[in-house]
């Protein structure tokens, strides 16, 4: 049974079985814990934080079926039952023949870039993830972001906004050939604001890499959602199943980077997957260097039962149904009362435009950060600024803002339902009113890198 199209009301398709409580602060004892974490959420304890939209990274809901197979593992160091199953799964959702596991994303990527990167070498891709780019540039390498114009405009509407401009592919390939070891895609384009890729333009991108006989890698961690933005958007592929779509998606790349904590429905996981043999022995003798033996490569063996699991769920309908409709449905709720989005909503998250909604607070102020404590305070909700407080630099004594201010709320896989986005929207409302009461924020501690993480802010007066 499928539920009525025709209702408006999101159904989860499941039922609860186990529940953890939800942290319900007051107001003042929020007011308390941001003080104390110097208004930066990464310093916020998490029993403190009732929405926690921080990231849809390792904080799925795993479902029974998962729990069950953990609980049946086979924890041999070597040649584990549970390796056997991980490693099939794997070969019959991507076609790829050689599979080997990491700990997460970042330790596949360090592991097949540590293999194909040295100084000079570039790697072309729609956007690389952060982790992927600091992989990349960490060897001395270059990462270079080809994304179509329309993927780097926050109000247009194109639907697939994640596509790679194939003509400045073609011309980046044919210019710097033997400087490319590598080519990627990264489906869905997380960095671009979680935007698919067509299958056409993945078509047209494996078709430039083989014209320049370059391998093609996908980072492939929201491969479900994406497959099912292709049955959604692009109009041949209607009729298809997602697992089918998903196929044709692998089948066009030489291999895949994946994250398991996103569209692998687990709490911690990765792999490398890939078609020829060329550099496994290589990935192998590294990973037994640094993450452990390639049965398990950095995992217990009960998370590669989980991770075979997820990989087949993660592809029924009526859940890719529900989980694009959160994004969809709260990004609608927040424009509906004032709040702009980036349009159109992307699959794991929706990016508040605060430079839009907070016009009154400059670049230098840090509206991206004043909207995050604010949300905070009057909904309890945990975000994450990505603007001139993550991007931003002084550069000559001069402040350089980032290109956008946005704040990302991303959603855990199967965790929240519908009354709490409904009780969040409600909150909106009473909260775009009175945002002109909003100040920014000043930095009042900084640390040399990656200042977002641990940087404390003062609010302006
Ligand atoms: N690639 C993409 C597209 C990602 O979104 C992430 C992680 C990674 C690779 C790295 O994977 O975390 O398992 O090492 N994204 C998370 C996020 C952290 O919040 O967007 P990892």
């Amino acid at each position: 049974m499928q539920p009525e199209r025709s209702r408006r009301t999101i159904i989860e398709p499941f039922k609860i079985r186990v529940v953890e409580p939800l942290p319900l602060p007051d107001r003042s004892e929020r007011e308390r814990v941001l003080r104390e974490a110097g208004h930066n959420l990464f310093l916020v304890p998490s029993r403190f934080v009732t929405f926690d939209f921080l990231t849809d990274s390792g904080t799925t809901a795993m479902s029974a079926a998962q729990w069950g197979a953990m609980t049946v593992s086979d924890e041999s160091y070597a040649g584990s039952r549970s390796f056997e199953k991980f490693e099939e799964t794997v070969r019959a959702l991507t076609g790829y023949r050689y599979v080997i596991p990491t700990h997460q994303g970042r330790a596949a990527e360090r592991l097949l870039f540590s293999h194909l990167v040295k100084p000079g070498r570039a790697i072309p891709s729609n956007n690389h993830f952060d982790t992927t780019r600091a992989n990349i540039e960490q060897l001395g390498g270059e990462a270079a972001d080809l994304v179509i114009p329309e993927g780097r405009d926050p109000q247009n509407r194109h639907p697939f906004k994640g596509n790679i401009d194939l003509a400045r592919l073609d011309a980046f390939c044919a210019t710097n050939r033997d400087r490319i070891p590598v080519g990627m895609m990264t489906i869905t384009n997380n960095t671009g604001g979680g935007q698919p890729v067509s299958l056409e333009n993945l078509r047209g991108a494996a078709a430039v890499y083989r014209r320049h006989g370059i391998p093609f890698i996908l980072d492939a961690c929201r491969f479900a959602e994406n497959s099912y933005f292709i049955k959604l958007r692009e109009p041949e592929h209607g009729e298809r199943s997602v697992r089918e779509i998903a196929r044709e998606t692998f089948d066009l790349a030489d291999g895949c980077l994946m994250s398991a904590k996103k569209d692998a429905l687990v709490n911690i996981g990765g792999f490398i997957a890939l078609k020829a043999s060329a550099w496994v022995d290589s990935l192998r003798s590294m990973l037994i260097l640094t993450e452990g033996f390639p049965t398990y490569g950095g995992l217990a063996a009960r998370d590669l039962e989980a991770i075979a699991v997820g990989l087949d769920e993660v592809l029924e309908e009526d859940y890719l149904r529900y989980r694009l409709a959160v994004s969809r449905y709260m990004a609608e709720g927040l424009n509906r009362v004032g709040i702009p989005t980036v349009q159109p909503p992307g699959g794991h998250a929706v990016y508040i435009d605060a430079k839009a909604f907070l016009p009154h607070i400059p670049s230098e102020r840090f509206p991206g950060q004043a909207l995050v404590c604010e949300l905070f305070l009057a909904e309890g909700i945990r975000s994450c600024e990505i603007g001139s407080a993550m991007f931003g630099k002084e550069v000559g004594g001069r402040f350089q803002p980032a290109a956008m201010e946005l704040v990302r709320l991303a959603f855990p896989r199967r965790v929240y339902t519908q009354s709490h986005f409904d009780y969040i929207l409600e909150g909106m409302a009473e909260l775009a009113a009175r945002k002109a009461d909003l100040r920014g924020m000043r930095i009042v501690y900084e640390p040399p890198f990656l200042r977002h993480f641990t940087a404390r802010f003062d609010p302006l007066p």
